[in-house]
């Protein structure tokens, strides 16, 4: 039966308005209220509307008992009534009162539970990364340029073939096209090219500054090679440009000599080979002795005494042409180094694909 059924109706209608009738109806009252205590106080949620249904100052039972049986009782029952009701009134407020302490203190006591913090407990340990050995490198090549006075650029890897090949003394049919044969990709304004080296970055920085000129462009560029132990269809570059009203070979030669000695200990010897690149002229294959054997010859050097480490000349003066620099006032140098390659060099991998697989064992070993 509802709590209020019997509280919703006065004493008279309940039949029976005698003191004895009184006491039962109170007794059978409390006793419901002490069953449903047990019931409703393990559920904070019930809890609060059980306390709401039985104080309610608007509906709760107490005040249904006020207004349904008190006030309209006849005079000769209002002493009883009143006696029983104020009993009836202590008896709910003391339970009630009793169980709110309990029940705070023990959602207080989960809640210590919860947070306890067991100090005896492994800490968690998070796994700390490092640099790529191809990050490393381009930081070393960094700091040994930035060290004497150049700084970085960086530029678009979808290029023009203007920038990629024309600006840089590549006409359309040059042979020198075959090598660095790219992906082409078609579009407006002649389409563009995934840029096959960071030297469009020559072009790019004349266009838009005066001389002199001084800066690496470090970068990813983009071949269709066909992938093997040192070819892959993405390798990284970094560029070197030098104008300047005096730059002669001798400060190129400085230049080169001095960048080799740092990337690989004061030992290192470096030799200059002709060689052929479209922008510069003339142009050289820059070697070094072997940094494995020092020179005398090995496996690595092919028994030569010497490692290609990078390309490099003098800027050929029809590339001042296309960016409306003086060329009979101006001259400088530049290098194009695979960044990829002087790092399998210098820490003696074999294998280009072990620099992108990104196994741990392999990245470990270069902390
Ligand atoms: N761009 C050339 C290549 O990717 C490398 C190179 C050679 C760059 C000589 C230069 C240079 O700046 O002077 O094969």
């Amino acid at each position: 039966m509802h709590e209020k059924e019997i509280v919703d109706k006065t004493l008279a209608e309940l039949g029976g308005a005698t003191p004895e009738k009184v006491l039962a109806r109170f007794a059978e009252v409390s006793e419901r209220f002490d069953k449903q205590v047990a019931v409703h106080s393990a559920d904070p949620e019930n809890w609060r509307i059980f306390v709401l249904t039985w104080t309610g100052r608007k509906g709760g039972v107490l005040s249904l008992i006020t207004d349904n049986w008190l006030k309209p009782a006849p005079p000769e029952l209002k002493r009883v009534v009143g006696q029983e009701l104020n009993k009836l009134k202590a008896h709910v407020e003391a339970v009630l009162e009793e169980r709110r302490v309990e029940i705070e203190a023990a959602a207080e006591q989960a809640v210590q539970a919860r947070e306890q913090i067991d100090l005896s407990l492994p800490g968690v340990e998070r796994a700390v990364g490092t640099r790529h050995l191809i990050r490393q490198t381009y930081e070393e090549l960094q700091r040994i340029f930035l060290s004497i006075g150049f700084s970085v650029v960086e530029g678009p890897e979808i290029e023009t073939p203007y920038y990629n090949f024309e600006a840089l003394n590549i006409p359309e049919h040059h042979p020198a096209r075959d090598n660095m044969d790219t992906f082409y990709i078609e579009g407006a304004r002649g389409g563009h090219v995934l840029r096959t080296h960071t030297s469009p970055m020559q072009i790019r920085t004349m266009e838009k500054q005066a001389p002199p000129v001084r800066i690496i462009v470090p970068g990813k560029v983009y071949r269709r090679d066909n992938p093997d132990a040192t070819h892959g269809y993405m390798f990284h570059q970094i560029e070197g440009l030098a104008v300047d009203t005096d730059i002669t070979f001798c400060d190129f030669k400085g230049t080169v000599e001095y960048f080799v000695r740092e990337f690989l200990g004061p030992q290192a010897k470096t030799r200059l080979r002709p060689s052929y690149f479209p922008f510069t002229e003339p142009s050289a294959e820059v070697d070094a002795t072997c940094h494995v054997c020092g020179g005398s010859g090995c496996r690595v050097c092919k028994f030569s005494g010497w490692i290609e480490l990078f390309g490099a000349g003098m800027v050929d003066p029809a590339v001042y042409g296309f960016v409306k620099y003086d060329a009979e006032r101006l001259s400088g140098f530049a290098f194009g180094m695979g960044v990829d390659r002087l790092a399998m060099m210098k820490y003696g991998i074999s294998e280009l694909p072990l620099l992108y697989q990104n196994d741990v064992r392999f990245l470990r070993q270069f902390p």
